[in-house]
């Protein structure tokens, strides 16, 4: 079913949803398709809608769209504050602002996570557009994590809202960083990325705009919870994955050339399938500055 953004306003209320896009839902809680948008010729109006429809939806879908990178970099500012590609990462012959994942140069995200978690303000919001897609998988899947935390039992809830992990990059890009980079990564948030000491997240993230709570920590970055055994630390958080990756949780995008993905990675966690064997998928991806995560417990005291 297609329905406008207005007729979702009255049933999505009361997140603000714009009142200038065409929005198709992609299930009963998350997800959606923007349809009759052009990325590079948007109005104020329709880049405040979609930045609203961005925290109520989670991950919106435009496709058939002809964007390069600069074209990318372009529409990602207008959303927000762009930052550099990657803290760590060298993507080459790409404008700084680009992350660009290839299949060929070990670019994967084969595993559940949520970008950039290891530094102390992940970014808010990721922007992927398909480059070179194989000619059958490559799918990339998206999990609610708000959806996901209220969804789990109130005892569990009461126990993760006061829990805290941390988050380490080291087992994805330590060797990238020491090896590749000699040490040096690239220019974030002003000084060169050259640490990959852990950092604390709280568990649970209440989300800056929308005030809902959702899970804040994933397998890709998440070493584990502070202040309980390795035993505990493993058990909770094995929970809390399989609860969050269920299928009531996920939207599926099977890409096709012109696809543009956004999603907050404030409320979700990814995942990009790598079943297509030696063809070649290069996606490119730009993120927009977010702020340090705040648990329920700063919160309330
Ligand atoms: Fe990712």
């Amino acid at each position: 079913m297609s329905i406008t953004s207005e007729q979702s306003a009255m049933t999505e209320a009361p997140e603000r949803v714009a009142t200038r896009l065409a929005l198709t839902p992609l299930g009963p809680h998350f997800g959606a398709e923007i349809r009759d948008v052009d990325l590079s010729r948007l109005d104020d109006d329709e880049v405040h809608a979609i930045r609203a429809a961005l925290v109520a939806y989670k991950v919106l879908f435009v496709r058939g769209q002809d964007l390069n990178d600069a074209g990318q970099i372009e529409f990602g500012r207008r959303l927000g504050e762009i930052t550099v590609g990657h803290p760590i990462h060298d993507s080459g012959d790409v404008p700084p602002e680009v992350y660009s994942l290839d299949s060929q140069d070990n670019g994967f995200a084969d595993v559940w996570h949520t970008d950039v978690t290891f530094v102390r303000r992940p970014p808010a919001i990721s922007v992927l557009r398909a480059v070179v897609l194989p000619p059958n998988g490559g799918d990339t899947t998206w999990a609610d994590s708000q959806l996901a935390y209220e969804s789990l039992t109130p005892a569990l809830r009461t126990l993760i809202d006061s829990l805290t992990a941390v988050h380490d990059g080291s087992r994805e890009f330590g060797y990238y960083l020491s090896q590749r980079r000699k040490g040096r990564g690239n220019l974030w948030e002003g000084e060169t990325f050259n640490d990959l000491t852990p950092i604390e997240h709280p568990v649970v993230r209440v989300h800056p705009e929308s005030g809902r709570k959702g899970l804040f920590v994933n397998p890709g970055f998440t070493s584990h919870i502070v202040g309980m055994s390795e035993h505990e630390s493993r058990g909770i958080l094995d929970i809390l994955y399989a609860h969050l990756t269920k299928p009531e949780h996920l939207v599926r995008n099977r890409w096709q050339p012109g696809d543009v993905a956004l999603w907050d990675n404030r409320s979700t966690a990814h995942y990009a399938n790598r079943d297509y064997g030696d063809q070649h998928r290069v996606m490119h991806r730009i993120t927009l500055r977010g702020d340090a995560p705040i648990g329920p417990a700063a919160l309330s005291g």
